[in-house]
């Protein structure tokens, strides 16, 4: 009898544990050699991968040679610096390429059609891969931003009301009263004698500031207070659009160009599906290099790496190759909150200030999960009222 028990304790042991070999080796190993093999019928190539860290290293040796230095001027032509890799093997092996990250085969798409298409029809059937989630869950924790199917679809439609037309207009008054406080406190410093500041780390406790006040007290302003802090709003906004020579919201779309915060998009297919001509397999990452598209000669001129927020004067542009909040159901869901809030305080700021950069600024932009630049943007104030 003991024998028995003891052979079917080994059976179930053997199962088990070929079970969980099987599933090793599949998910290291054929089912990223199969999405290599299908991906290199259909054209797809790429750098040759390092046993278990893929071009991981290449990655990394490439970012840090090319970071290592600050720019020598103020140059807007960072593709070559921040994303080296891209440049690299985009040269080598065309539009579309394939590199590893680890053992996670990875598609570069940088066709707008192709873009346009995977983020509008296909954002259920490509989320968010594991590999990304588990990498970015001491940061950014579990949320919406890092959830796929059901859960997100949850969670997006809790949270999109609270981004939406008349909550998103009762921020204003929050939005304004914020930046009024820095303002002061900006007018307080310049009092004193100080001339230079690093307005970063004012941008960043600012927007700390009015998302505390907007999303988590929710005594915003009455109806009456409301429409009078918009139609001040307008006003600045046109005033500002004096000061600059053109309506502020081209120069913040030409920024956002230039220095897109998520530089590139990841998305993991959760079953197969045909993207244009091509065929994706369950489990190939695709990453969307938002910068590179944004920065691309062929898509903007040859002005592309110049600022010229007169581009954005007309609309009739091609969609997807603007993507600075992704696009189709899973884009940002606080882009209007943004846009809101970055022209209060841009109209706010110039209408006070007369602002130029400091010969102390270095420009030095970095990619630390966003697009940043590495020592802060100092810069120097004087009040327009002097
Ligand atoms: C200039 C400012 C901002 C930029 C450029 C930006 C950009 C983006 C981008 C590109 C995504 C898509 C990421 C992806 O799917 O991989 C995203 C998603 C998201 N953003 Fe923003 N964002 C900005 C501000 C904000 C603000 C102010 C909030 C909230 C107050 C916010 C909340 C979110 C959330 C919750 C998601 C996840 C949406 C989803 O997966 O359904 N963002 N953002």
């Amino acid at each position: 009898m003991a024998s028995v028990v003891l052979l079917v304790l080994l059976v179930i042991f053997l199962t088990l544990f070929i079970k969980a070999a099987y599933e090793i080796a599949s998910c290291y190993f054929l089912t990223p050699r199969r999405i290599k093999k299908i991906m290199e019928n259909q054209g797809v190539s790429g750098p040759k991968p390092r046993f278990l860290t893929g071009n991981i290293m290449d990655m990394a040796c490439l970012v840090s040679k090319h970071t290592s230095k600050d720019m020598d001027l103020i140059s807007h032509d960072i593709v070559g610096r921040l994303l080296p890799h891209f440049l690299t093997w985009s040269q080598a092996y065309g539009k579309r390429f394939i590199y590893w990250h680890g053992m996670e085969p990875r598609m570069c798409l940088t066709e707008t059609e192709l873009i346009k298409e995977l983020l509008s029809r296909y954002s259920k059937k490509a989320g968010k891969s594991w590999l990304q989630q588990e990498g970015s869950k001491h940061f950014i924790g579990r949320g919406l931003l890092m959830a796929n199917g059901d859960d997100w679809h949850h969670q997006r439609h809790i949270v999109a009301p609270a981004f939406m037309g008349d909550k998103l207009k009762g921020y204003a008054g929050s939005m304004v009263d914020c930046t009024s406080q820095m303002l002061q406190s900006l007018h307080d410093a310049v009092e004193l004698g100080q001339t230079e500041f690093e307005i970063g780390e004012y941008m960043s406790r600012l927007t700390a500031h009015i998302i505390s006040r907007t999303e988590f007290d929710c005594s915003y302003e009455k109806g009456q207070q409301i429409f009078y802090l918009l139609t001040l709003l307008q006003n600045r906004c046109a005033q500002s659009s004096r000061h600059l020579c053109f309506p502020g919201s081209r120069v913040i779309n030409e920024s956002l160009r230039l220095y897109p915060p998520a530089s590139v998009l990841p998305r993991m297919a959760f079953e197969d599906f045909k993207l244009g001509d091509l065929h994706i397999p369950k489990g190939l990452s695709i990453w969307i290099p938002v910068l590179a598209i944004h920065h691309s000669e062929e898509l903007w001129g040859k002005d592309v790496n110049e600022f010229n927020p007169n581009r954005f004067a007309t609309k009739s542009f091609s969609p997807g190759r603007f993507i600075p909040f992704a696009a189709g159901p899973r884009n940002c869901v606080g882009q209007s909150f943004a846009m809101m809030e970055v022209k209060i305080i841009l109209a706010m700021l110039i209408t006070r200030f007369k602002f130029a950069i400091s010969e102390n600024y270095r420009h030095a932009p970095v990619i630390v999960l966003t697009v940043k630049p590495k020592y802060g943007v100092q810069i120097l104030l004087t009040p327009l009222s002097s």
